[in-house]
This record gives structure tokens, C-alpha cells and sequence, in this order.
């Protein structure tokens, strides 16, 4: 179903984003990748760690190893050089208790590490698959498969003339070095369908390591553009439940503060969402954050609503009654009033906001659902704010009067006959009737 493709699509990305990998390509000196998947074992429930090392070697001399742990002493190691004929390759599991040439481990808490997979591309890239069997039993560093920031060391030889069979060769000191923090929990698979089989990307670049926050994204100036459009957009947003509840509030001129305060707050996010559109561009132009899409689906809606809300006016003046314009520009607009504070959220995640800026909007959103939606309760029942906050000082005052009766007289006060225009000069009618405003018409508008 072409419904379902970009969906497909949006998960085969998630999965190819998930490839877990350390790289460290350096002229000639250094370039190596490893890349790890893990999957719990359905039969012996341990969990299995599958290992890719793929390195490039100068003239087929030196060695390269990572391994699992934040310093030498301890670590289990994963060794490779080119082995005595073109095309060879050795592989050894080593351990040191220091800063020591590490040496192949004999002990017995050693997890069972296969070999699967060795090869030689013809770029020269070897290549050595590995499976390590249950392999967080290993104590003297340690390893989880669900963490998020997991070390691994790594370091390399160029020099040294290896080539050889012999798997306990004796390393000389490594020529480059690092330690590196690898989001493990991204490349567990709990429920595997298949085997999961780690594979070295063709990118040779570091995949999925833990977010930096504070490196990675720049600080913007608090009265720079993105706070001018983030401030627009939420305090416009706001303004609409103002609206809103001044069209149902019973009002003697309900009908003029809605439309001007929609109108206006409608311009000021259609010129939020321009210069949200202009930050994008500038920051690169990429399109591709929720909040983006939103705010650009949230864009013509936003116009179309001004458009709907003059629509049905001209209607209801016109034929005395409301029209399916009437109930599209209502649900258009309670479309977009939620989905446009949902989206100051996603905006302020985007924008990396400090705790304080998610309460304030949290607040924000709780008083307008606080006032709305007693609102809509009591408009259901026939009855405006203004009935209701009557109602309640005539109660104070001991009235007798029942809820219902008071607000039928109130609706009988202030009712007038609809306007009766003909289509030549409706227009010239709808300026001098917004000009002096329809006092009452709007509760007929329900
Ligand atoms: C541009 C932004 C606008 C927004 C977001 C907006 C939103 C809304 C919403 C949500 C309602 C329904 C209230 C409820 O939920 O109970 C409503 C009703 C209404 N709006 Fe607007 N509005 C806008 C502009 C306008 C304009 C420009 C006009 C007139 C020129 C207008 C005229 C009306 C009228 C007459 C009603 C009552 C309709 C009925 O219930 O039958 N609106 N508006
Ligand atoms: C309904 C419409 C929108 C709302 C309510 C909204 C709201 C916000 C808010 C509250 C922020 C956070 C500002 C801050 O951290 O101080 C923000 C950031 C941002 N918005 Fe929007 N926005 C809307 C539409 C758009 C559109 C249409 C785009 C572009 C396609 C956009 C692009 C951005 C970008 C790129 C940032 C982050 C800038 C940065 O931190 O570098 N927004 N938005
Ligand atoms: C589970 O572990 C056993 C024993 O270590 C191993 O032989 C088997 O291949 C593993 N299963 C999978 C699906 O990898």
C-alpha cells in the first residue's frame, strides 16, 4: 500500500541509524573501525556480542586492538595484524593487568570467543568477524550490552614488523591510542528475528556515540531570532484561546474581539512560521524535525482559518444560518490551536530550552485547557460564560431562579434579527456592520 511506504521507510532509517561503529582513519598511520551488535541468546538467555574489526594496514606492518573497558589493566582485548601470507590475517583475545604488552588470556572466566569471519578486501582493508559468547561474564572490566555510554579502548602499531601466524606474538608499544564511549543500548536486539551479525559501515566514521549536549549544539542569544520566533509563536497561540473563548463568551462584541484578535494573532504565526522557515534555511536547511513539519502543516491552516472564519460570516449574514463552512472553520481551528501549542513544545525541544521554558509553556497550556474546557462544557448546555458567571451572582444574591431560566432571559435580551444582505453591495453591509459591530449575532451563531 503507498500509504504505508514512508512509513516503511522511516523505520528502515531507524535501523540503519542504530549501526554502532568507533572509527579512527588518520593518513597512514591509523585506520581502523570496529563495530559491535548484541542480541540475547534465546537458548542459553546469555547475551552474545558480535564484534567487526576492519583495518588497514601500511606495507602489512603493525597491529591494531580495541577492547572492552575504560584503561588497559583488565580489559579483554581484541588483537589483529596481517598474518605471514598475503592475505592472512591473526587474531588474539589478550588482557594485561597494567601498562604491559597485552598477552593472550588463559584464565579461565575468559567468555568463549569465536572467530567467524576473516578476510582481506582488495583495497587492502582487513577484516575479522568475531561472536563472544555470553559475553558480559567477563568481570575484569566491565561490559553491558544496554549501556548507553560504554567504554572501549583502542589503539594501533603502524610500524611493527608483524606479519606473522603466530597468535601470541609479542607487541611492541602502540603508536596512537583513544578511549571511546559507545551507545551500546542502540544496537541491542532483545528479540532478534535473524542472527545479528556486526558489520563495519562503508563509511568509515564513529556511529552512535552517547550525545554531547553541551559540544554539540551552539548556544543562540536570548534575543536573537530564534527567541523572537519562539516567543511570537507562543504568546500568538495563546492569544487564539483568547479568541476562542471571546467568540463564545456571550459578549455584547464577542463577534469583533474574535475576529480582531484572531486576525492578528493568525499574522503574527503566519510571521513566526516565516521566520522559523528563514532559521531553518539558515541553519543549514534541513526539514526535517517534527516541529518543523508541523509548523509548516500548521502554516496554510493557519491562513485557511482566516479565510473560513470571513467565509461563513458572509454566509450567516446572507442565508440567517449556519453553513458546513461554519463547522470547518470551527474544527479547523481547534485543530490548529492544539496542534500549535503541542508544537511550542517540540519547538523548545528543538531549540534545546532550559527546564524552566517547558514549565512556563506546561503552565501555559493548563490555563487554556483550564478556561476552554469549561467552556465548551457549558456552551454544550446552551450557556456562555458571561450566563454562567450571572448565574452565579444571582444565586449569591438568593435568587430563586433557576441556571436555565436565567440564561434563556439573557439570550432573549440581546437577540436580534439577522442581517438580511443582497449579494451587489454585501460588501459595503460587512464593513458598516464590523465598523459598528453585530451586538448579539454571535450568540445566534451556535
Ligand atoms: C485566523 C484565525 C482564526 C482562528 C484560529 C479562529 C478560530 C475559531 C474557533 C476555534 C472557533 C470555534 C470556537 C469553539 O471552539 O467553540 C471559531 C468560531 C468562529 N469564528 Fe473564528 N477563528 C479565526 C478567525 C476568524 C475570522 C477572521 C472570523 C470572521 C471574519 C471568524 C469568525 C468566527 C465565527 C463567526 C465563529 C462562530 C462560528 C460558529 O460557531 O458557528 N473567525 N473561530
Ligand atoms: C506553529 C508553528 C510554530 C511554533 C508554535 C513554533 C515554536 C517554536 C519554539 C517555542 C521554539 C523554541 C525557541 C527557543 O528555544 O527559544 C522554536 C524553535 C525553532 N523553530 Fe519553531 N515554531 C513553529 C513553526 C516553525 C516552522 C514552520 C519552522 C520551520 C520550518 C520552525 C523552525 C524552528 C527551528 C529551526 C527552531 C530551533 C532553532 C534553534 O534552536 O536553532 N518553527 N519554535
Ligand atoms: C547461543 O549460544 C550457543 C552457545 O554459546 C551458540 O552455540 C548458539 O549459536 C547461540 N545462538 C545464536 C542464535 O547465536
Amino acid at each position: 500500500m503507498p500509504f504505508f511506504r514512508p512509513l516503511i521507510a522511516f523505520f528502515a532509517l531507524q535501523s540503519l541509524s542504530s549501526a554502532l561503529q568507533f572509527c579512527r582513519v588518520e593518513g597512514a598511520r591509523t585506520d581502523l573501525c570496529f563495530a559491535i551488535a548484541s542480541t540475547k541468546n534465546q537458548t542459553t538467555k546469555g547475551k552474545d556480542v558480535s564484534l567487526h574489526l576492519s583495518a588497514r594496514f601500511e606495507q602489512r606492518n603493525g597491529w591494531v586492538a580495541f577492547g572492552i573497558g575504560e584503561k588497559m589493566a583488565g580489559a579483554l582485548m581484541f588483537v589483529m595484524y596481517p598474518g605471514d601470507q598475503d592475505g592472512d590475517i591473526t587474531m588474539s583475545i589478550r588482557s594485561t593487568p597494567g601498562h604491559f604488552p597485552p598477552m593472550v588470556t588463559m584464565t579461565s572466566n575468559v567468555p568463549v570467543v569465536h572467530v567467524t569471519r576473516t578476510w582481506v578486501d582488495p583495497d587492502g582493508l582487513h577484516n575479522a568477524q568475531m561472536m563472544c559468547y555470553d559475553c558480559e561474564t567477563w568481570t575484569s572490566s566491565d561490559l553491558d550490552v544496554d549501556s548507553s555510554k560504554q567504554s572501549w579502548i583502542w589503539s594501533s602499531n603502524f610500524m611493527q614488523n608483524t606479519r606473522s601466524d603466530d597468535p601470541e606474538l609479542m607487541l611492541n608499544m602502540h603508536t596512537d591510542r583513544g578511549v571511546t564511549k559507545l551507545n551500546m543500548d542502540s544496537s541491542y536486539e532483545k528479540h532478534p528475528d535473524e542472527p545479528v551479525i556486526a558489520q563495519v559501515s562503508t563509511q568509515r566514521i564513529t556511529m552512535n556515540e552517547p550525545k554531547k549536549h553541551k559540544e554539540k549544539h551552539h548556544k543562540h542569544k536570548t534575543f536573537g531570532l530564534v527567541s523572537i520566533h519562539g516567543f511570537l509563536l507562543t504568546v500568538s497561540f495563546m492569544s487564539l484561546s483568547g479568541g476562542i473563548l471571546a467568540i463564545r463568551s456571550g459578549m455584547p462584541n464577542s463577534f469583533k474581539m474574535h475576529w480582531i484578535v484572531q486576525s492578528v494573532a493568525g499574522g503574527a504565526i503566519v510571521l513566526g512560521c516565516l521566520i522559523g522557515i528563514w532559521l531553518s534555511i539558515s541553519h543549514g536547511g534541513h526539514f526535517s524535525s517534527f516541529h518543523q513539519i508541523i509548523g509548516l502543516a500548521i502554516l496554510p491552516g493557519m491562513i485557511a482559518q482566516g479565510f473560513l472564519g470571513y467565509w461563513h460570516h458572509i454566509n450567516y449574514v446572507k442565508l440567517g444560518r449556519r453553513t458546513a463552512i461554519s463547522d470547518y472553520h470551527v474544527w479547523v481551528g481547534r485543530a490548529v490551536l492544539a496542534v500549535g501549542n503541542i508544537n511550542v513544545g517540540l519547538g523548545l525541544k528543538l531549540g534545546h530550552a532550559t527546564s524552566t521554558s517547558f514549565y512556563l509553556w506546561f503552565g501555559a497550556l493548563c490555563l487554556q485547557l483550564c478556561i476552554l474546557i469549561p467552556m465548551w462544557y457549558f456552551w454544550s448546555k446552551g450557556l456562555t460564560i458571561m450566563d454562567v458567571l450571572k448565574q452565579g451572582r444571582v444565586a449569591r444574591k438568593g435568587s430563586a431562579d433557576g441556571m436555565g431560566g436565567g440564561a434563556a432571559a439573557d439570550y432573549a435580551s440581546v437577540e436580534q434579527d439577522p442581517f438580511i444582505v443582497d449579494d451587489d453591495d454585501l460588501d459595503d453591509r460587512l464593513d458598516d456592520e464590523l465598523d459598528s459591530g453585530i451586538k448579539g449575532r454571535d450568540l445566534e451563531m451556535r
